[in-house]
Protein backbone atom coordinates (compact mmCIF):
# COMPACT_ATOMS: atom_id res chain seq x y z
CA UNK A 1 0.00 0.00 0.00
CA UNK A 2 0.98 3.54 -0.71
CA UNK A 3 2.02 5.74 2.38
CA UNK A 4 -1.38 7.41 3.10
CA UNK A 5 -1.13 11.24 2.93
CA UNK A 6 -4.07 13.24 4.72
CA UNK A 7 -4.63 17.62 4.86
CA UNK A 8 -7.31 19.50 6.07
CA UNK A 9 -8.31 22.95 5.79
CA UNK A 10 -10.85 25.06 7.19
CA UNK A 11 -13.62 26.47 5.04
CA UNK A 12 -12.92 29.81 4.77
CA UNK A 13 -14.17 30.77 1.38
CA UNK A 14 -12.29 31.34 -1.61
CA UNK A 15 -8.75 30.60 -0.92
CA UNK A 16 -5.43 32.89 -0.99
CA UNK A 17 -2.06 33.19 -2.28
CA UNK A 18 -1.01 31.79 1.14
CA UNK A 19 -3.24 28.56 0.88
CA UNK A 20 -1.90 27.94 -2.64
CA UNK A 21 1.63 28.32 -1.94
CA UNK A 22 1.82 26.83 1.37
CA UNK A 23 -0.58 23.88 0.91
CA UNK A 24 -2.80 23.44 -2.33
CA UNK A 25 0.53 23.19 -4.82
CA UNK A 26 1.66 20.30 -2.58
CA UNK A 27 -1.74 18.62 -2.25
CA UNK A 28 -1.75 18.10 -5.76
CA UNK A 29 1.70 17.34 -6.03
CA UNK A 30 1.25 14.94 -3.55
CA UNK A 31 -1.33 12.89 -5.73
CA UNK A 32 0.73 10.89 -8.12
CA UNK A 33 2.85 9.62 -5.51
CA UNK A 34 0.15 8.60 -2.46
CA UNK A 35 -3.16 7.62 -1.49
CA UNK A 36 -4.49 11.14 -0.58
CA UNK A 37 -7.14 12.03 1.26
CA UNK A 38 -8.33 16.26 1.61
CA UNK A 39 -10.81 17.42 3.82
CA UNK A 40 -12.84 20.53 4.56
CA UNK A 41 -12.83 20.56 8.41
CA UNK A 42 -16.30 22.67 8.64
CA UNK A 43 -16.21 21.39 12.59
CA UNK A 44 -13.00 22.75 13.27
CA UNK A 45 -14.21 26.12 11.63
CA UNK A 46 -17.35 25.85 14.54
CA UNK A 47 -14.29 27.09 17.13
CA UNK A 48 -14.33 29.92 15.79
CA UNK A 49 -17.67 31.16 13.76
CA UNK A 50 -20.57 32.54 15.59
CA UNK A 51 -22.51 32.85 12.17
CA UNK A 52 -22.66 29.47 10.47
CA UNK A 53 -24.50 31.45 7.65
CA UNK A 54 -21.61 31.43 4.83
CA UNK A 55 -20.30 28.10 6.00
CA UNK A 56 -22.11 26.04 3.15
CA UNK A 57 -21.14 28.49 0.58
CA UNK A 58 -17.12 28.25 1.63
CA UNK A 59 -17.00 24.48 1.62
CA UNK A 60 -18.62 25.31 -2.18
CA UNK A 61 -16.01 28.32 -3.26
CA UNK A 62 -13.11 26.04 -1.33
CA UNK A 63 -13.80 23.20 -3.06
CA UNK A 64 -13.87 25.21 -6.74
CA UNK A 65 -10.72 26.65 -6.05
CA UNK A 66 -9.13 22.88 -4.77
CA UNK A 67 -10.51 21.44 -8.68
CA UNK A 68 -9.44 24.48 -10.28
CA UNK A 69 -6.12 24.13 -8.80
CA UNK A 70 -5.58 20.29 -9.75
CA UNK A 71 -7.04 18.27 -7.00
CA UNK A 72 -8.77 15.37 -8.89
CA UNK A 73 -11.33 12.99 -7.51
CA UNK A 74 -10.26 10.33 -9.42
CA UNK A 75 -6.85 10.46 -7.69
CA UNK A 76 -7.92 11.61 -3.99
CA UNK A 77 -10.29 11.39 -1.53
CA UNK A 78 -12.38 14.94 -1.21
CA UNK A 79 -14.89 15.44 1.67
CA UNK A 80 -16.29 17.48 4.51
CA UNK A 81 -15.43 16.82 8.36
CA UNK A 82 -18.98 16.79 9.09
CA UNK A 83 -19.68 14.20 6.06
CA UNK A 84 -17.85 11.24 8.31
CA UNK A 85 -19.35 11.25 11.60
CA UNK A 86 -16.56 8.74 13.20
CA UNK A 87 -14.30 11.35 12.92
CA UNK A 88 -16.18 12.68 16.08
CA UNK A 89 -15.92 9.51 17.66
CA UNK A 90 -12.43 9.46 17.37
CA UNK A 91 -11.89 12.65 18.86
CA UNK A 92 -14.02 11.85 22.41
CA UNK A 93 -12.07 8.61 22.89
CA UNK A 94 -8.43 10.44 22.02
CA UNK A 95 -9.20 12.97 24.43
CA UNK A 96 -9.36 10.87 27.06
CA UNK A 97 -5.43 10.23 25.86
CA UNK A 98 -4.82 13.86 26.03
CA UNK A 99 -3.30 15.80 29.12
CA UNK A 100 -5.03 19.39 29.08
CA UNK A 101 -1.83 20.63 30.10
CA UNK A 102 -0.44 19.53 26.12
CA UNK A 103 -3.79 21.65 24.69
CA UNK A 104 -3.25 24.60 26.76
CA UNK A 105 0.27 25.36 25.71
CA UNK A 106 -0.16 24.97 21.92
CA UNK A 107 0.64 28.62 20.73
CA UNK A 108 -2.58 28.57 18.43
CA UNK A 109 -5.05 28.44 21.42
CA UNK A 110 -3.12 31.13 23.26
CA UNK A 111 -3.34 33.46 20.17
CA UNK A 112 -7.15 32.59 19.56
CA UNK A 113 -7.45 33.29 22.95
CA UNK A 114 -6.43 36.45 23.13
CA UNK A 115 -8.44 37.19 19.01
CA UNK A 116 -11.27 36.28 20.79
CA UNK A 117 -11.86 36.38 24.38
CA UNK A 118 -15.71 36.56 24.62
CA UNK A 119 -15.45 33.21 22.91
CA UNK A 120 -13.11 30.55 24.35
CA UNK A 121 -14.86 27.66 24.34
CA UNK A 122 -14.58 24.05 24.66
CA UNK A 123 -13.77 23.00 21.26
CA UNK A 124 -10.95 25.55 20.76
CA UNK A 125 -9.22 23.64 23.62
CA UNK A 126 -9.67 20.72 22.05
CA UNK A 127 -9.21 21.60 18.49
CA UNK A 128 -6.01 20.07 18.12
CA UNK A 129 -7.49 16.61 19.40
CA UNK A 130 -9.85 16.65 16.20
CA UNK A 131 -7.36 17.71 13.75
CA UNK A 132 -5.13 14.30 15.41
CA UNK A 133 -8.50 12.65 15.30
CA UNK A 134 -8.55 13.67 11.13
CA UNK A 135 -5.32 12.36 10.37
CA UNK A 136 -4.82 9.50 12.69
CA UNK A 137 -8.48 8.24 11.19
CA UNK A 138 -7.07 7.61 8.22
CA UNK A 139 -3.27 6.28 9.60
CA UNK A 140 -2.15 9.22 7.42
CA UNK A 141 1.81 9.26 7.75
CA UNK A 142 2.36 12.19 5.38
CA UNK A 143 0.35 15.85 6.41
CA UNK A 144 1.40 18.41 3.75
CA UNK A 145 0.32 21.45 5.61
CA UNK A 146 2.06 25.46 6.00
CA UNK A 147 4.67 26.34 8.46
CA UNK A 148 1.89 27.75 11.19
CA UNK A 149 0.38 24.23 11.65
CA UNK A 150 3.76 22.42 12.88
CA UNK A 151 3.33 22.86 16.79
CA UNK A 152 -0.42 21.02 15.99
CA UNK A 153 1.11 18.24 14.10
CA UNK A 154 4.09 17.92 17.03
CA UNK A 155 0.77 17.14 19.34
CA UNK A 156 -0.74 14.88 17.08
CA UNK A 157 2.45 13.06 17.28
CA UNK A 158 2.61 13.00 20.37
CA UNK A 159 -0.87 11.56 20.79
CA UNK A 160 -0.62 8.97 18.63
CA UNK A 161 2.16 8.38 20.31
CA UNK A 162 0.62 7.94 23.84
CA UNK A 163 -2.40 5.89 22.62
CA UNK A 164 0.07 3.64 21.33
CA UNK A 165 2.17 3.44 24.28
CA UNK A 166 -1.68 2.44 26.10
CA UNK A 167 -3.76 0.50 23.73
CA UNK A 168 -0.63 -0.84 21.70
CA UNK A 169 0.52 -0.07 18.10
CA UNK A 170 -2.59 1.53 16.15
CA UNK A 171 -1.32 4.61 14.55
CA UNK A 172 1.36 6.05 12.47
CA UNK A 173 3.43 9.15 13.87
CA UNK A 174 2.00 11.42 11.29
CA UNK A 175 4.90 13.71 9.42
CA UNK A 176 4.21 17.43 8.11
CA UNK A 177 5.55 18.00 4.70
CA UNK A 178 6.49 21.71 4.23
CA UNK A 179 6.46 23.30 0.65
CA UNK A 180 9.08 25.91 -0.41
CA UNK A 181 6.95 28.39 0.53
CA UNK A 182 6.10 27.57 3.82
CA UNK A 183 5.05 31.14 5.12
CA UNK A 184 3.14 33.75 3.12
CA UNK A 185 3.20 37.45 4.60
CA UNK A 186 -0.22 39.40 4.21
CA UNK A 187 -0.22 42.69 2.38
CA UNK A 188 1.07 44.27 5.55
CA UNK A 189 4.48 41.97 5.36
CA UNK A 190 4.33 41.61 8.82
CA UNK A 191 1.27 39.03 9.64
CA UNK A 192 0.81 35.56 7.72
CA UNK A 193 -1.29 35.81 4.50
CA UNK A 194 -5.38 35.37 5.89
CA UNK A 195 -8.44 36.44 5.30
CA UNK A 196 -9.75 36.94 9.23
CA UNK A 197 -7.01 39.95 8.87
CA UNK A 198 -7.62 40.64 5.60
CA UNK A 199 -4.32 41.07 4.34
CA UNK A 200 -4.62 38.14 1.70
CA UNK A 201 -4.76 37.77 -2.65
CA UNK A 202 -7.52 35.52 -3.14
CA UNK A 203 -6.96 33.46 -6.20
CA UNK A 204 -9.91 33.40 -7.92
CA UNK A 205 -9.87 37.63 -7.71
CA UNK A 206 -9.92 39.22 -11.58
CA UNK A 207 -6.77 40.30 -13.29
CA UNK A 208 -7.63 44.06 -12.60
CA UNK A 209 -8.41 43.06 -8.49
CA UNK A 210 -5.37 41.75 -8.18
CA UNK A 211 -3.49 44.57 -9.28
CA UNK A 212 -5.46 46.77 -7.14
CA UNK A 213 -4.76 44.67 -4.42
CA UNK A 214 -1.06 44.18 -4.92
CA UNK A 215 -0.73 48.21 -5.26
CA UNK A 216 -2.08 48.49 -1.60
CA UNK A 217 0.89 46.21 -0.30
CA UNK A 218 3.57 47.19 2.17
CA UNK A 219 6.76 47.29 0.58
CA UNK A 220 10.57 48.46 1.87
CA UNK A 221 9.26 51.10 4.91
CA UNK A 222 12.60 52.77 4.35
CA UNK A 223 12.00 53.46 1.07
CA UNK A 224 10.33 56.18 0.84
CA UNK A 225 11.03 58.44 -2.28
CA UNK A 226 11.51 56.64 -5.52
CA UNK A 227 15.18 57.48 -5.62
CA UNK A 228 16.23 55.82 -2.50
CA UNK A 229 17.89 52.41 -2.85
CA UNK A 230 15.49 49.28 -1.98
CA UNK A 231 16.27 46.24 0.38
CA UNK A 232 14.43 43.69 -1.85
CA UNK A 233 15.28 40.86 1.43
CA UNK A 234 12.85 42.73 3.88
CA UNK A 235 10.24 43.33 1.13
CA UNK A 236 7.54 40.92 0.96
CA UNK A 237 6.73 41.71 -3.06
CA UNK A 238 10.13 41.09 -3.65
CA UNK A 239 9.64 37.72 -1.69
CA UNK A 240 6.79 36.63 -3.94
CA UNK A 241 8.43 37.40 -7.07
CA UNK A 242 10.43 34.80 -6.08
CA UNK A 243 7.51 32.42 -6.61
CA UNK A 244 5.83 34.17 -9.51
CA UNK A 245 8.91 35.25 -11.33
CA UNK A 246 11.72 33.00 -10.32
CA UNK A 247 13.66 33.93 -13.38
CA UNK A 248 13.83 37.56 -13.32
CA UNK A 249 14.14 37.93 -9.43
CA UNK A 250 17.70 38.94 -9.31
CA UNK A 251 17.30 41.15 -11.61
CA UNK A 252 14.68 43.13 -10.02
CA UNK A 253 16.48 42.77 -6.94
CA UNK A 254 19.38 44.76 -8.73
CA UNK A 255 17.22 47.18 -10.03
CA UNK A 256 15.24 47.57 -6.50
CA UNK A 257 19.20 48.27 -4.82
CA UNK A 258 19.98 50.65 -7.17
CA UNK A 259 16.47 52.24 -7.68
CA UNK A 260 16.67 51.53 -11.12
CA UNK A 261 12.72 50.68 -10.60
CA UNK A 262 10.30 51.83 -8.37
CA UNK A 263 8.07 50.36 -5.86
CA UNK A 264 4.87 50.98 -8.35
CA UNK A 265 6.96 48.90 -10.88
CA UNK A 266 8.23 46.41 -9.13
CA UNK A 267 4.33 45.67 -8.24
CA UNK A 268 3.20 46.31 -11.74
CA UNK A 269 5.07 43.11 -12.69
CA UNK A 270 4.10 41.24 -9.68
CA UNK A 271 0.54 41.74 -10.80
CA UNK A 272 1.03 40.73 -14.16
CA UNK A 273 2.90 37.62 -13.44
CA UNK A 274 0.81 36.72 -10.98
CA UNK A 275 -2.34 37.20 -13.29
CA UNK A 276 -0.65 34.95 -15.87
CA UNK A 277 0.31 32.06 -13.55
CA UNK A 278 -3.41 32.11 -12.63
CA UNK A 279 -4.75 32.66 -16.51
CA UNK A 280 -6.36 28.87 -16.80
CA UNK A 281 -6.79 27.97 -12.86
CA UNK A 282 -9.09 30.92 -13.14
CA UNK A 283 -10.77 29.64 -16.44
CA UNK A 284 -11.08 26.47 -15.48
CA UNK A 285 -12.71 27.90 -12.07
CA UNK A 286 -15.10 29.64 -14.08
CA UNK A 287 -16.28 26.70 -15.69
CA UNK A 288 -16.30 24.57 -12.45
CA UNK A 289 -18.51 27.18 -11.38
CA UNK A 290 -21.31 26.53 -14.03
CA UNK A 291 -21.63 22.75 -12.56
CA UNK A 292 -22.82 23.25 -8.77
CA UNK A 293 -24.05 19.71 -8.72
CA UNK A 294 -20.50 18.48 -9.46
CA UNK A 295 -18.84 19.82 -6.85
CA UNK A 296 -22.00 18.09 -4.12
CA UNK A 297 -21.08 14.68 -6.32
CA UNK A 298 -17.41 14.86 -6.11
CA UNK A 299 -18.29 15.63 -1.93
CA UNK A 300 -21.03 12.57 -1.43
CA UNK A 301 -18.63 9.89 -3.61
CA UNK A 302 -15.06 11.26 -1.52
CA UNK A 303 -17.50 10.92 1.90
CA UNK A 304 -18.61 7.27 1.32
CA UNK A 305 -15.20 6.38 0.02
CA UNK A 306 -13.71 8.13 3.69
CA UNK A 307 -16.46 6.34 5.75
CA UNK A 308 -15.07 3.05 4.50
CA UNK A 309 -12.31 3.60 6.08
CA UNK A 310 -13.13 5.73 8.70
CA UNK A 311 -15.04 2.45 10.06
CA UNK A 312 -12.17 0.32 9.65
CA UNK A 313 -9.78 2.74 12.09
CA UNK A 314 -13.06 3.15 14.72
CA UNK A 315 -13.70 -0.70 14.94
CA UNK A 316 -9.60 -1.48 15.47
CA UNK A 317 -9.57 1.75 18.03
CA UNK A 318 -12.53 0.16 19.88
CA UNK A 319 -11.19 -3.14 20.09
CA UNK A 320 -8.10 -2.42 21.51
CA UNK A 321 -9.54 -0.05 23.76
CA UNK A 322 -11.14 -3.02 25.21
CA UNK A 323 -14.71 -0.89 23.90
CA UNK A 324 -15.03 -4.22 21.98
P1 LIG B 1 -6.41 27.64 6.77
O1 LIG B 1 -7.07 28.42 5.67
O2 LIG B 1 -5.81 28.51 7.84
O3 LIG B 1 -7.24 26.51 7.29
O4 LIG B 1 -5.12 26.96 6.11
C1 LIG B 1 -5.19 25.93 5.15
C2 LIG B 1 -3.79 25.51 4.79
O5 LIG B 1 -3.09 26.61 4.18
C3 LIG B 1 -2.92 25.09 5.99
O6 LIG B 1 -2.10 24.01 5.60
C4 LIG B 1 -2.11 26.30 6.28
O7 LIG B 1 -0.87 25.99 6.89
C5 LIG B 1 -1.89 26.88 4.89
N1 LIG B 1 -1.74 28.35 4.98
C6 LIG B 1 -2.69 29.23 5.37
N2 LIG B 1 -2.20 30.50 5.34
C7 LIG B 1 -0.91 30.40 4.92
C8 LIG B 1 0.12 31.36 4.67
N3 LIG B 1 -0.06 32.65 4.86
N4 LIG B 1 1.32 30.90 4.24
C9 LIG B 1 1.54 29.58 4.05
N5 LIG B 1 0.59 28.62 4.26
C10 LIG B 1 -0.62 29.02 4.69
N1 LIG C 1 -5.69 23.21 11.55
C1 LIG C 1 -5.61 23.26 10.13
C2 LIG C 1 -5.62 24.74 9.68
O1 LIG C 1 -6.04 25.61 10.38
C3 LIG C 1 -6.75 22.54 9.48
C4 LIG C 1 -6.77 21.07 9.76
C5 LIG C 1 -7.73 20.39 10.44
C6 LIG C 1 -5.81 20.11 9.34
N2 LIG C 1 -7.45 19.08 10.46
C7 LIG C 1 -6.28 18.86 9.79
C8 LIG C 1 -4.62 20.19 8.63
C9 LIG C 1 -5.56 17.68 9.58
C10 LIG C 1 -3.90 19.01 8.39
C11 LIG C 1 -4.37 17.78 8.87
O2 LIG C 1 -5.22 25.00 8.57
Amino acid sequence: MKNRVFSGARPTGRQHLGNYLGAIQNYVNLQDEYDCIYCIVDIHALTTLDDTSSLQKNIHEMMLDWLAAGLDPRKSILFVQSHVPEVTELHTLLSMVTPLSWLLRVPTFKEKVKLQPQNVNYGLVGYPVLMTADIVLYKAGVVPVGEDQLPHLELAREIARRFNNLFGDTFPEPEAKLTTFPLILGLDGKEKMSKQLDNDIELALSDEETAARVMEAVTDPARRYRSDPGHPKICNIFRLHGYFNPFQSDNLAEQCRSAEIGCVDCKKALAQEINSTLKSFRERRAKLAEKPEYIVNVLADGASRARVIARETIKEVKQNMRLL
